[in-house]
């Protein structure tokens, strides 16, 4: 957590450069992973040429980890992250790792109709993911939410056998709850699970995590600035383009956000007393919640990548982690961190 930015660059991929294990049979990973999703959906327009120099910019600084989602702007993302490693230079493109999220079934409109978690639509969107991403393996393959029609053993059985016929390195979980994260297990090695932590999405800790550690598997975590909301630019007059996530999140809505940014403020004050920005304070704070946990940091643009790279600097103390705690307390967000229909979906929060 001391390595600076310019260290981590010049160690990047070199023994001894910074690095989290995922669980433990999964791939060791720079500390934090560039989320790839706000490039192709859900945060509004995103710029092409700044996204894929973001994504260069981020293996520049030794970033390995490359999150994404077939479903994120329905393939548009999985091609984004294709060009950005052609076009990367060769030692980059070899240390990438890609996490692809499936199984969101969608409609020409946009609309998101459910999940298929069948070893048959396992098989076959494993077949386009690789197609479009111009590789022969995935490193990490996850559903993004759990089929309820299917067992999770049987999902988790058809990835298991993707990786067998070397399609697939490790086998990953989104959303998941303990239960599910037991049965899981049951059938083959889970390196990670990915999973919204932040300080103002703090529900893991009571048993999913612990589960989680028990079970050796890692967690990426998402959502670590609650989609920016906790980032310190995020500001009540911000237009919201049509789609865009926090439009439609709880968190984002009327008294909610009031609520929410007074605690983004008083997070502010701990910040600029350390001389870092609120960003990097609840990046460094998912960071310090332990070594098995992996940021993904949703950066589309240089500077915020940046920033969000910065975090890796700060160091909290017993007492800044205190300060920080009080700023924003357990359980102080107002509103839930999905709309009521998506949260439905989410084995993690049942
Ligand atoms: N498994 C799942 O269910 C799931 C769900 C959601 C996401 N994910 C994965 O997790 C990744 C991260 O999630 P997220 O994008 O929602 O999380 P996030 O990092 O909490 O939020 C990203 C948002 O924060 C804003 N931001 C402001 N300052 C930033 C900075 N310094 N660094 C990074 N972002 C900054 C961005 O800004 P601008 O608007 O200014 O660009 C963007 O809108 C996604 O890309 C995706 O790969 C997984």
């Amino acid at each position: 957590m001391t390595t600076t930015p310019a260290a981590a660059a010049a160690a990047a991929g070199a023994p001894g450069g910074p690095v989290r294990s995922l669980g433990s049979t999964g791939p060791a990973v720079f500390p934090l992973g560039l989320g790839c999703m706000g490039m192709s959906a859900l945060y509004g327009e995103a710029d092409r040429g700044e996204s894929l120099a973001t994504i260069h910019a981020a293996l520049d600084a030794g970033v390995t980890l490359l999150d994404t989602g077939d479903f994120y702007g329905m393939g548009h993302n999985e091609l984004l992250i294709s060009e950005a490693l052609r076009t990367a230079p060769a030692a980059a493109r070899e240390r990438a790792l890609t996490s692809v999220k499936f199984g969101a079934l969608r409609t020409v409109e946009g609309g998101f109709t459910g999940y298929d978690g069948r070893p048959e639509a396992v098989r076959n969107f494993l077949a386009y993911s690789l197609q479009r991403l111009g590789r022969d393996h995935i490193d990490i393959y996850r559903i993004a939410r759990v089929d309820p029609a299917v067992p999770i053993e049987e999902t988790v059985g058809a990835i298991a056998e993707a990786v067998e016929a070397g399609h697939v390195r490790h086998i990953g979980l989104s959303e998941v709850g303990a239960d599910t994260l037991r049965r899981a297990a049951a059938v083959a090695p889970i390196a990670d699970l990915q999973i919204e932590y932040s300080l103002i999405s703090r529900g893991i800790e009571r048993e999913i995590l612990p589960t989680a550690r028990e079970l050796g598997i890692g967690v990426t975590a998402y959502g670590v600035l609650s989609r920016g909301l906790l980032s310190g630019h995020f500001t009540r007059d911000r237009e919201l383009a049509p789609g865009d996530f926090r439009g439609m999140s709880p968190r984002f809505q009327g008294e909610n956000l009031d609520r929410n940014l007074a605690l983004v403020e008083a997070l502010r004050t701990v910040a600029d007393g350390k001389g870092v920005s609120v960003a990097q304070t609840a990046i460094a704070w998912v960071l310090s919640r332990g070594g098995d946990i992996v940021p993904l940091v949703g950066a589309r643009r240089r500077d915020r990548l940046a920033e969000a790279l910065g975090a890796m600097e700060v160091v909290l103390s017993a007492a800044d982690l205190a300060a920080v705690e009080e700023a924003v307390p357990a359980g102080a967000a107002a509103g839930e961190r999905y709309p009521a229909a998506q949260m439905a979906h989410l084995d993690s929060e049942r």
